[in-house]
């Protein structure tokens, strides 16, 4: 017997080749099983038999294609960029063997990348800068649009060579290379190239991503990243501001996770400094039995405000909470053993909201750092970057005088939430070996984090190599465009609003009686997933930057952008497949051998909305906006409409009974429910079956 196809290969085959070898093997071997007079094989063996073996080749050579183009498709991507194992020795590859091979591409890089080595050749002095790809909302214009041909004729024109931006653009044209990705290129306008994608991509990322069944993160490399975020302080309340950190802190740590980062989700509780010496005090007085007893704290905040009313009022017991504070800082047993109670309940209440949200953090509150504190004020000191000034010592950025400079030691000796945040950059960056830092607050907290970069950098803790980012947002408003506050006038309770967002929720739901439909189970599952998603898209969905009015009147309604609508289209979409009795099981399967019908134009266009997921998640890793994700969302629900409406899936006759079911598009309409779960899943929403 000769040796078999697909051992004739050589080591750098990749997976898909070895696959498509051994289809081929099988064709040839049911080719062989056939008689070279098929008639009589018809008549004589089994006419169903031979039906079935001929349908079994379509779908084998159907597989071979897809995993041809799936072939093509990588090897036109940068090497660079895409780890797949073409053109990889085996050494590499046994070292890669922990990277999964991705089953997405970006289109924006792939065709970035086309332009580059062309413009490259037209052009070796051209700057990498003015090459831009964008999307093309107007079909008329094509899918993506290479607009660089215009400022590159302006930036050649500085040198003296003036040329039409036209006649560039026809340069560019004629240097550029055929891509699997591409059907054509046309010159448009004053020197826009169009390009225009082609089905067979389409139809080949799509399936790819059925076939696995999941939608594999794009390969980007990988990084060690710290995301600071929630970070409420302790005995003072967790306000919305704090909420919203929690909301994108943790969609941006599902991100970077999908990517396939390293990511610490760091809580960086407010859990030490000089209130404690009030509260530990007047846990002394209220509580004097506090070591043996646990003290039934209710309610922290109330607790709070008697001691600041106190501390404020009687010069004893301000004595007193400085002798504390002092105390806690020298680790005296029973102070610790106080402070750890009053943490302990702030912790419980935090710790409830984030079950609710199901938000994973870990808890590493200022305390921590106290003797790293000492450490990082020693090195300052010995590297002569502390300065006196009134009894305090400060530190000045990079640029002395500019700004304001950081606090380091308070003239009684203490420490400042900048010389805590200092100990904190050395702690995550030596300790830690991260290189990217991310830090989740509102704007108002810029010039700190300005300042902290700066004496970082100053103290070469921070390097060029490091990222840095603070991830800032405004303000939430109540419905009177006036700070969030309750009637009253008080902070709101996270906790109440959460449980108004359930009330509210479950009004809808019975409005449209679908307490009537659903189970118990199903109603609560579905309460909870509507009312904890509006939360988190309503602030999702709006630039971060911009302040955003809080009403659940609007996160509620299910029309528009806005997670009811979603959830809804969601539950929709999934149901076709149900209706046509087809599994999700079976539709992946189904997927290897059937193509997704991409004829129709409207089938195209959702197609083409879909493609665009991992570019979506690719800039949203550069500059941390997540709105565009929620944008992206509502325009797939949106396509998936218009497709829904002139494609029928499931065919049915009068009476009701299904007389066709319309495979292609159920693949289609599948390929937009894996999509959509996990845009879901990296904001942090919960689907359900049914609402
Ligand atoms: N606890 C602070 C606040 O409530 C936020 C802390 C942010 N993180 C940091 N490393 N400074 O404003």
């Amino acid at each position: 017997m000769s040796e078999p196809n697909w051992k004739k290969l050589d080591k750098q085959a990749t997976a898909a080749e070895i696959e498509i070898a051994l289809l081929k093997e099988q064709i040839e071997l049911l080719l062989k099983s056939f008689k070279p007079d098929t008639s009589q094989i018809v008549s004589n063996v089994n006419k169903e038999e031979f039906e079935r073996l001929q349908q079994e080749n379509v779908k084998l050579k159907h597989r071979i294609i897809i995993l041809t183009r799936t072939i093509e498709m990588y090897k036109a991507k940068d090497k660079e960029s895409v780890p797949s194992m073409i053109n990889e020795s085996e050494d590499k590859l046994s070292s890669m063997s922990n990277i999964p091979q991705s089953n997405t591409i970006s289109i924006h890089a792939t065709l970035w990348d086309i332009f580059h080595k062309a413009i490259m050749a037209a052009y070796p002095n051209a700057k990498k800068s003015l090459i831009s790809i964008t999307t093309n909302s107007n079909p008329k214009f094509g899918d993506y649009q290479c607009n660089s041909a215009l400022p590159l004729a302006r930036e050649l024109s500085t040198t003296g060579n003036k040329l039409a931006p036209r006649t560039v653009a026809n340069t560019i044209m004629s240097k550029l290379k055929e891509s699997p990705l591409v059907d054509k290129y046309e010159i448009a306008g004053a020197g826009y190239i169009n390009i225009y994608l082609k089905r067979d991509f389409g139809q080949c990322a799509l399936s790819n991503w059925l076939t696995t069944g999941e939608i594999l993160p794009p390969y980007v490399e990988k990084h060690r990243i710290v995301v600071d975020f929630s970070s409420p302080n302790i005995a003072k309340e967790m306000h919305v501001g704090h909420l919203r950190s929690t909301i994108i802190g943790d969609s941006l740590a599902r991100i970077f996770e999908y990517l396939g980062h390293y990511v610490l989700r760091i809580n960086h509780i407010g859990d030490w400094g000089t209130q404690f010496g009030m509260l530990i005090a007047h846990l002394q007085d209220k509580f004097p039995n506090y070591l043996t007893v646990n003290p039934p704290i209710q309610d922290l905040q109330t607790f709070y405000k008697e001691s600041k009313i106190r501390f404020d009022a009687d010069e004893e017991f301000k004595k007193r909470a400085y002798e504390c504070v002092v105390k806690l800082q020298a680790f005296e047993p029973d102070i610790i053993k106080a402070w750890k109670m009053i943490c302990d309940v702030s912790m419980q209440e935090f710790q409830k909201l984030y079950t609710r949200l199901d938000i994973k953090l870990i808890e590493r509150g200022e305390s921590f750092y106290q003797k790293r504190m000492e450490i990082i004020v020693e090195e300052l000191e010995s590297k002569n970057l502390l300065e006196e000034d009134n009894g305090r010592k400060v530190m000045w950025g990079e640029e002395p005088g500019k700004g304001v400079p950081f606090t380091i030691v308070k003239s009684d000796g203490g420490f400042t939430y900048d010389t805590s945040d200092m100990a904190t950059i050395k702690q995550r960056i030596e300790e830690e070996k991260a290189d990217w830092l991310i830090y989740v607050t509102d704007a108002g907290q810029s010039l700190h984090f300005q300042t902290l970069r700066s004496c970082a950098k100053k103290a070469e803790i921070l390097k060029d190599h490091h990222r840095m980012d603070h991830v800032t947002f405004g303000v939430v408003l109540g419905e009177d465009k006036k700070k969030f506050k309750t009637r009253s006038g008080d902070t709101i309770k996270l906790i109440e609003l959460l449980d108004e967002g359930l009330k509210r929720t479950l009004q809808k739901l019975k409005e449209k009686e679908r307490d009537k439909v659903l189970s118990e189970e199903e109603l609560k599952m579905a309460q909870e997933s509507v009312a904890y998603g509006c939360i988190k898209y309503a602030d999702l969905s709006h630039n971060r930057n911009h302040d955003y009015i809080f009403s659940f009147d609007k996160m509620l309604e299910d029309k528009g952008n806005t997670a009811v609508y979603l959830l809804y289209a969601l539950t929709r979409i999934r149901s076709i497949a149900r209706t046509a009795k087809v599994t999700q099981d079976e539709l992946q399967k189904c997927a290897r051998d059937t193509p997704i019908s991409l004829e129709h134009e409207k089938e195209w266009k959702l197609a083409k909305v879909l493609l665009k997921f991992p570019d979506i998640i690719l800039e949203i890793s550069e500059d941390m906006y997540l709105h565009p994700l929620c944008e992206f969302c509502y325009e797939i629900s949106c396509a998936f409409t218009e497709f829904y409406d002139k494609c029928y899936c499931v065919e049915k006759n009068q009476a009701g009974e299904i007389i066709k079911v319309h495979m292609g598009r159920l693949l289609l309409t599948e390929a937009t429910a894996l999509v959509l779960e996990k845009c879901f899943a990296l904001l942090g929403l919960k689907p359900v079956t049914r609402m």
